[in-house]
């Protein structure tokens, strides 16, 4: 697993779609620039959101919010006093951990333990394996499930600003090590705030604190009335935002997982009070299908129920995709309340109410959220799509098995020679298909050099012109999974690609 870790990491740079930021001053730890290849799949994945959320629901709207706000958001919305991350530093290495992450990586050592015993016992029982009951009688696997539970619970009610000292407790009875060190000499656990603060305004005297926002989230909660009036919105309705946040992250590791900048992707559902039970189910059921329409594998998606909540939840679940370091969060999905709108109005002194007709009445709506990194979902689609296959002579094939519609560049046209007028029949398709979709001119090397490029940059089409095309106007076209080749129309490329490129 961490080699194929190394390998997405290695592969991201080797292709264009992700450096290191200010690479040649020796980078910027947990901020990422993205390449010419990575800007283009990240558009892509923010598309194929955006149209989801906007573009087919009716009852949606998205709108672009600035990343400064006025300070006093954050103190309404409960990042001020509430954003913290429990921080541990050891004593020894004199290196600094967020507590409730050693943690958690403890507890999925405890469920990498459960895969394995699910392993030995799928190739033990053979056909007649049931993985379900196996998870449900199997006493070890039993007992790996209870303390896993057990721990998680007590880390929840651990992080609560006045039981920190709780957190050094779990940590030291479970013996847990400094990761590199394995020094097990801890301090105490302290909150630290997220929030990157910057000035506004040019002399000392006038200039303002602000903070980079966290999370977009409350661009759209500050806009609400806004948008409800000008858009004649009826709840239930949505608003949605794709945009920078940033966060000042202790645990920068594991490549774009975590990031100190990053994009966010939300939208904020509001409700009548009361229905935020259907909501959230509605909302979970929906974003499941969306990750699941990119056909990267059911098994690789699994729902987590948050036992410690955030404070502005009363509800909340993660979406968690199999990254090559085990399953973690990919999407949130929060109902919270009135939490943000209501102190919106307190803290501001301006009603933020909605008129209900069907009612008659005025009330502060409830919202259900859907949150999901961009960066993250980038990192989701690139990981599970690096591929290497060994083909039937024994060489081996590196694929990335992008979903063609997020791929970056739909097809690469090849002339098979660089003479006899091929480049100029390749370069005129280019022109015909570009209007549609990113096209690439290849014509150096072998064209089985040229192919494994495309496939390895993560291409899902190559077009080969060759002398024949000449003579009937047609093409070869390949496909980037099945490796398939057909000869076929100049003039139905458009349409043999756009079938299953257009999103
Ligand atoms: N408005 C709610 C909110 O911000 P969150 O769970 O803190 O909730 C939502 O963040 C999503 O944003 C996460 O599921 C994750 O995909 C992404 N995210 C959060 N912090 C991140 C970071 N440091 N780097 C990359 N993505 C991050």
């Amino acid at each position: 697993q961490d080699e194929h870790f190394k390998k997405v990491i290695a592969h991201a740079k080797e292709y264009g779609y992700i450096f290191q930021s200010s690479e040649i001053y020796d980078g910027l730890s947990a901020v990422y620039d993205y390449g010419q290849n990575g800007a283009e799949l990240k558009k892509n994945i923010r598309e194929y959101w955006w149209k989801a959320m906007v573009q087919m629901h009716e009852n949606i709207v998205g709108i672009d919010a600035a990343i400064f706000m006025h300070p006093t958001t954050w103190k309404a919305s409960g990042h001020v006093d509430a954003f913290n991350d429990p921080l541990i530093d050891n004593k020894d290495s004199k290196k600094r951990y967020r507590a409730d992450v050693l943690v958690e990586d403890y507890v999925a050592k405890i469920e990498a333990k459960i895969e394995k015993e699910v392993e030995k016992a799928a190739k033990r029982f053979g056909e007649a394996f049931n993985k379900e009951q196996f998870l449900e009688t199997n006493t070890k696997v039993l007992e790996y499930q209870d303390k896993a539970t057990s721990i998680l619970k007590r880390l929840g009610k651990s992080l609560e600003e006045e039981n920190l000292m709780d957190v050094k407790a779990l940590i030291e009875e479970l013996e847990i090590a400094d990761p590199d060190t394995g020094s097990k000499n801890w301090t105490d656990v302290k909150q630290f705030n997220l929030m990157f603060g910057t000035k506004l305004g040019a002399t000392a005297e006038t200039a303002m604190d602000l903070y980079l926002r966290p999370e977009t989230a409350q661009g759209i909660f500050v806009n609400f009335l806004n948008v409800q009036k000008t858009g004649r919105m009826k709840i239930p309705f949505g608003i949605a935002q794709t945009g920078k946040a940033f966060r000042n992250e202790i645990v920068a590791r594991q490549f774009i997982f975590r990031m100190r900048e990053f994009e966010q992707m939300e939208m904020q559902f509001f409700i009548k009070p009361g229905t935020q039970k259907e909501w959230y189910e509605h909302w979970k059921e929906t974003r499941l299908k969306w990750h699941l329409s990119l056909g990267m594998g059911e098994n690789n998606y699994r729902f987590h129920d948050h036992e410690k909540l955030a404070h502005y939840a009363d509800a909340a679940c993660d979406i968690e995709f199999k990254f090559p370091f085990g399953f973690k969060e990919l999407e949130g999905i929060h109902s919270r309340t009135d939490f943000d709108l209501g102190n919106h109005e307190k803290f501001s002194g301006k009603k933020l109410q909605y008129f209900d007709p069907e009612e008659n009445k005025s009330y502060i709506p409830y919202v259900l959220e859907t949150s999901i990194g961009l960066d993250r979902m980038f990192l989701a689609t690139f990981s599970n799509s690096l591929t290497e296959e060994i083909l039937e002579d024994g060489s081996t094939r590196t694929v990335l098995r992008l979903p063609a519609v997020l791929a970056p560049t739909k097809a690469a046209v090849l002339p098979l020679i660089k003479k006899d007028g091929l480049p100029e029949i390749a370069r005129s398709i280019i022109d015909e298909l570009k209007w549609d979709f990113n096209v690439t001119y290849d014509e150096k090397d072998a064209v089985g050099r040229r192919y494994r490029r495309q496939d390895a940059a993560g291409t899902p089409f190559c077009i080969t012109v060759d002398h024949q095309t000449k003579e009937d106007n047609k093409v070869t076209i390949r496909h980037r999974d099945t490796m398939v080749q057909k000869r076929v129309n100049i003039t139905d490329l458009r349409e043999i690609i756009l079938q299953e490129v257009d999103m």
